[in-house]
């Protein structure tokens, strides 16, 4: 089979936000207690934090972590986290059926994130809670000082104002299952109101506020309508969250399921765009789409875990090679929308459906997952481009017309780079590919990173690194053709500069 991509730099999607690649950790499973933090570890600072995982989430630059939930948020009092922690309350944490020890809050999730380098994105209760508890945590964490909660962040060690730019107006909300769940109308009024006080506090934070749970909701995309009805001059951000699984084992139909992605992102910009013009509005709503992974493998054996305990093992995927490459798909096909999709969060980070896994008392490990995100967070950097693109196509059970090729495109021009990410779809055959980037006609092939595999369920344990790519690659350039032959189902990854 062959296929053509021309590349232009002219053929501009939008300027890629560096939040496109952020992540999350919630209060859920190891990802806090045995993943970030862990008191008695070797390589842990004084403070608690992994300086192992620390290591790895810095080599997936990771620019904004999403915090503390989740589902988690939305039964959480902020204040049981923060000042002595000797004198912090256990909870019972309704959304997993854990208790929540509170040795971790949000100054020190913020301690750590200074660690990782990276940014939070907070998100505030409009579950159980609402208006003056979202404003009092603004004010606790971005107030200066000179009042109630300022002071106490103050003394509670932390003179500084964190500075949290990026918000999120509680999580889920339209999912039944979520406690102190809303209607759409409920929520939105909530938001707004919510919103408002917040911004009072803090003029310069951002706001999220809550899409549909995933595509399939019933009340999907009627939800993001009404919410957005109520709440479209006040907030920033709409979010989406999608997890998928190859539940039947079918991977023709599993490496498409990024069509149903495109979808899904299509249908929330109109209903973004048709509440505009019903506004009569000059602003943009832009999308967050702050969950986002592949979740399938744990769910059985979640359903066996016995309730209260602190922080069990939960949501425990351990990522085969064809979820890389769906990762990698899923990447791609946020990167085509650049212009609207601002930020997105790989969920999670640690232990939770995540790249990055310990063992407790042990070693640090990265999944099959961890290096498409990385590629991707650390080569995408600068201008989405549309790349023009000729494939030949399959069908499978749920899709037709599905390219075997899949792509796209980034431009960092600061550093003179040009950045193409490639997946073949086809589980048979390898995929002879040219790439016309002649206006780019002084670039230089740098390297062809490949991630190949030839069994589509291999995994990576702690002991073993059985999915890692390599820089053999086979493109060459010539006369402002690149020439590839992209191996069967391979995620590939063609640097220039
Ligand atoms: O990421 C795991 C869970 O998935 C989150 O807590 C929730 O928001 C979503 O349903």
């Amino acid at each position: 089979k062959k296929a053509k991509i021309t590349i232009d730099r002219e053929f501009k999607i939008g300027e890629i936000d560096k939040r496109l690649y952020g992540s999350f950790i919630e209060h859920l499973g190891r990802a806090v207690y045995g993943g970030i933090y862990e008191l008695d570890h070797p390589e842990s600072t004084e403070q608690g934090f992994r300086t192992d995982v620390i290591e790895l989430v810095k080599e997936l630059q990771v620019p904004i972590v999403r915090y503390p939930g989740g589902n988690m948020v939305s039964a959480y009092n902020w204040e049981d986290g923060v000042g002595p922690v000797s004198q912090r309350p256990k909870k019972l944490e309704l959304a997993w059926r854990v208790i929540e020890p509170n040795y971790i809050g949000t100054n020190e999730f913020a301690d750590w994130a200074k660690l990782a380098q990276t940014e939070v994105m907070m998100a505030v209760n409009l579950g159980t809670r609402g208006i003056d508890a979202a404003r009092n945590l603004v004010e606790y964490c971005n107030h200066p000082s000179g009042s109630y909660w300022s002071d106490l962040r103050r003394s509670h060690g932390y003179k500084q104002p964190h500075a949290f730019k990026t918000w999120c107006l509680g999580n889920e909300m339209d999912g039944p299952w979520q406690v102190g769940h809303k209607t759409a109308d409920e929520y939105g009024r909530l938001a707004l109101e919510t919103a408002k006080a917040m911004k009072l506090v803090d003029p310069t934070i951002e706001l999220v506020a809550c899409g549909s749970s995933n595509a399939n909701m019933p009340t999907f995309p009627e939800w993001e309508a009404t919410t957005l009805d109520h709440t479209y001059e006040e907030v920033d951000y709409l979010s989406l969250h999608q997890y998928y699984g190859n539940r039947s084992g079918d991977t023709a139909n599993y490496l498409a399921k990024t069509l149903e992605m495109d979808d899904f992102i299509k249908t929330v910009i109109a209903t973004c765009d048709y509440i505009k013009a019903k506004k009569r509005s000059k602003k943009t709503m832009h999308l967050s789409f702050d969950e986002w992974n592949v979740w399938f493998h744990s769910n059985q054996q979640d359903q066996e875990i016995e309730p209260w305990g602190i922080a069990p093992p939960q949501l425990e995927d351990v990522y085969t090679f064809e979820d890389a490459l769906l990762v990698g798909s899923i990447l791609m096909t946020l990167l085509r929308h650049a212009d609207r999709v601002k930020m997105a969060c790989m969920a999670q980070l640690v232990n939770v459906i995540a790249p990055i896994m310990t063992e407790t008392g042990g070693s640090a490990w990265k999944q099959t997952i961890f290096y498409p995100y990385m590629h991707v967070s650390v080569f995408g950097r600068g201008t989405s481009l549309q790349p023009v693109v000729s494939s030949p196509k399959y069908d499978s059970k749920d899709f037709t017309d599905v390219p075997y090729l899949d792509s796209a495109v980034v431009w960092n021009e600061e550093k003179e780079e040009l950045t193409i990410f490639l997946l073949n779809r086809d589980l048979e055959e390898s995929l002879d590919l040219n790439i016309d980037i002649r206006s780019f006609s002084d670039y230089r092939l740098k390297e062809h990173i490949v991630l190949e595999n030839d069994n589509l369920k291999a995994v990576n344990t702690v002991n073993q690194t059985a999915v890692k790519p390599h820089s053999n690659g086979n493109a060459s350039l010539d006369a402002g053709t690149i020439s590839t032959q992209l191996s069967k189902t391979s995620w590939n990854v063609i640097r220039l500069g």
